[in-house]
């Protein structure tokens, strides 16, 4: 029971990796605000997980949206402790291909959305005086270029670069800011992303995941509990000493 009186938001948490979180905070004795666009889909996950989570309707990239969210999140459960944003969109084609909308829709969710809900839980955690965690979901993507990726990999370079800044500028305020890079992470979401690799490079659907599967050092994909060890650790006094990093959780996938 790490987490035992704690709340938490996490964004984009109707599915995935945020989902796995939500359940991981909860077992730990934490509250928790499932924070998605999908409505529908946070309000069914948050009442299969039990009374300790809630859900609340909100768009990362609309103010007005992050702005109520925040303060329902925080009236329900009391206070906020702990932010993950984990809220992120994916998109692939080539650089010739890529449009204004195509890196307005993700840049608004990724980088944007990060930085203002970062913003929300930094603003109410100063004014409560008794510090908090942030903890910004990365990507390896964040730190490296890909030929058919380059508007998502530049997102995940800007959370990086945010978490740097914001955990600097937060950590007077005893907020610790921090960042974890994951690898490749089975879900739907790379359902998503192999089915854009199948039409961009010919391959038949699934082979791209056993591509990237077979090539991590560890030996397979991950999966979404494979990364609740740093999520829990990152939000408990223990990590109280560490600001503005990003830390990969990938199978030793890639050496930053
Ligand atoms: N799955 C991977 O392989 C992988 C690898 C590296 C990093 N990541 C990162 O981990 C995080 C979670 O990934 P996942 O695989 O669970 O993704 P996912 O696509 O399964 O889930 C993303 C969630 O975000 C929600 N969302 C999308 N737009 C939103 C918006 N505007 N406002 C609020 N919510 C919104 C979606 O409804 C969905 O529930 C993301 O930041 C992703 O970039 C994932």
């Amino acid at each position: 029971m790490r987490l035992a009186g704690k709340t938490a938001l996490i964004t984009g948490a109707a599915r995935g990796i945020g989902l796995e979180f939500a359940r991981a905070y909860i077992a730990e004795g934490a509250t928790v605000t499932l924070a998605d666009v999908n409505a529908a889909a946070a309000e069914a996950a948050a009442a299969k997980l039990g009374p300790q989570a809630h859900a609340v309707q909100m768009d990362v990239t609309d103010q007005a949206s992050i702005e109520a969210g925040f303060a329902t999140a925080i009236a329900r459960m009391g206070k906020l402790n702990i932010l993950v944003n984990n809220a992120a969109l994916f998109t692939a084609q080539p650089i010739a291909d890529i449009t204004r909308t195509d890196y307005d829709r993700i840049f608004s969710v990724n980088v944007a959305g990060t930085l203002f809900c970062m913003q929300a839980a930094a603003r109410h955690m100063i004014d409560r005086g008794e510090g908090g965690k942030i903890i910004n979901m990365a990507s390896q993507a964040g730190r490296r270029g890909e030929s058919l990726v380059a508007v998502y990999c530049a997102s995940k370079a800007a959370v990086i670069s945010l978490t740097q800044s914001a955990g600097l500028n937060l950590i007077a305020h005893g907020i610790n800011v921090n960042a974890i890079a994951p690898g490749v992470v089975d879900g739907e979401h790379w359902d998503h992303v192999d089915s854009l690799f199948a039409r961009f490079e010919g391959k038949p659907p699934g082979q791209k995941k056993r591509e990237v599967g077979a090539t991590v050092p560890f030996g397979r994909m991950g999966t979404a509990q494979d990364l609740t060890g740093m999520a829990i650790f990152l939000a408990t006094p223990e990590a109280d000493y560490i600001v503005a990093q990003c830390f990969g959780v990938d199978g030793g996938n890639w050496m930053a």
